[in-house]
C-alpha cells in the first residue's frame, strides 16, 4: 500500500487535543489541501473561517450546548446536558466551511435542488482537509452539531460572506498522545456490486 492509502485508513476523529496551537505552516497547508478538492463546474464554491480564539470557540460551544438541551432535539439533549460534552473537543482550531449558494449546476440532481453542488463540493474538500491534516500527524474531527450555532442570528458575527451557507466545521489540534486510538471499525459489507 502507498502513502495515500495508509492515510486514509488510518484517519480516525480525534476527539482528544493538546492545548497547543497547530503551526501556521501546517494549518495553511491543510486548507490549501481542502482547496484542491474537485468541484462542480470548478466553481470552487468553498469559504474556510478559520477559528482560534478560544473564547469565541467556548462560547460557540455553549450556545449550542443551550440549543441541544432543548426539548425538541431529543437526540441531543444527553449530550447538551452533559459538563464533559464539548461540542468541539477542546481543539484549539476550528474551521468552519461554507458554500457559495449562488454557485448553481444547470444539471438538477436527482432528489434535490439546485443549490446542492456546494455542499457535495465542500464536502469533498472537509475530506481533503481531514487526509491532509492526518498525513501531517496533525489530529481533525468533522463537525456536525456546530449546524446549532449556524441557526442563530450570532452566526453573522463571524463574518461568513453574504451568499455564502456554512454546512460544517472540522475541529483540528495535536492528538493527545492519551488517546488511545483504535483501528478503524470493520467496514459495513455488501456496499459493492459489480457489473462485468
Ligand atoms: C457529516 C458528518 C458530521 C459529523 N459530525 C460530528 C460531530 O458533530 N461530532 C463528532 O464528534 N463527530 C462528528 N462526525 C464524525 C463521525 O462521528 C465519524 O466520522 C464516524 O463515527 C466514523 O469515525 P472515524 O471518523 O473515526 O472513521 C461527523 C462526520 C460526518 C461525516
Amino acid at each position: 500500500m502507498n502513502q495515500i492509502f495508509n492515510v486514509i485508513k488510518s484517519r480516525r476523529s480525534i476527539r482528544k487535543y493538546l492545548p497547543e496551537q497547530i503551526k501556521e505552516e501546517e494549518l495553511n497547508a491543510i486548507i490549501e489541501a481542502g482547496t484542491y478538492a474537485p468541484s462542480g463546474h470548478n466553481c470552487q464554491p468553498w469559504h474556510f473561517t478559520i477559528i482560534q480564539n478560544k473564547l469565541l470557540i467556548e462560547s460557540m460551544n455553549e450556545k449550542i450546548k443551550q440549543q441541544m438541551i432543548l426539548p425538541l432535539h431529543k437526540w441531543a439533549n444527553k449530550m447538551g446536558a452533559s459538563d464533559q460534552y464539548n461540542v468541539f473537543h477542546h481543539a484549539p482550531t476550528v474551521v468552519i466551511v461554507s458554500g457559495d449558494k449562488t454557485a448553481t449546476s444547470p444539471l438538477p440532481l436527482a432528489g434535490t435542488d439546485f443549490h446542492y453542488t456546494p455542499l457535495v463540493d465542500c464536502a469533498a474538500s472537509i475530506e481533503n482537509i481531514l487526509l491532509a491534516a492526518e498525513s501531517l500527524g496533525i489530529g481533525s474531527c468533522w463537525l456536525g452539531l456546530v449546524n446549532f450555532f449556524f441557526e442563530l442570528p450570532e452566526v453573522r458575527e463571524l463574518g461568513i460572506p453574504d451568499s455564502y451557507q456554512p454546512y460544517f466545521a472540522v475541529a483540528l489540534g495535536y492528538k493527545d498522545a492519551g488517546t488511545a486510538l483504535q483501528p478503524a471499525p470493520k467496514r459495513r459489507i455488501g456496499t459493492v456490486s459489480y457489473i462485468r
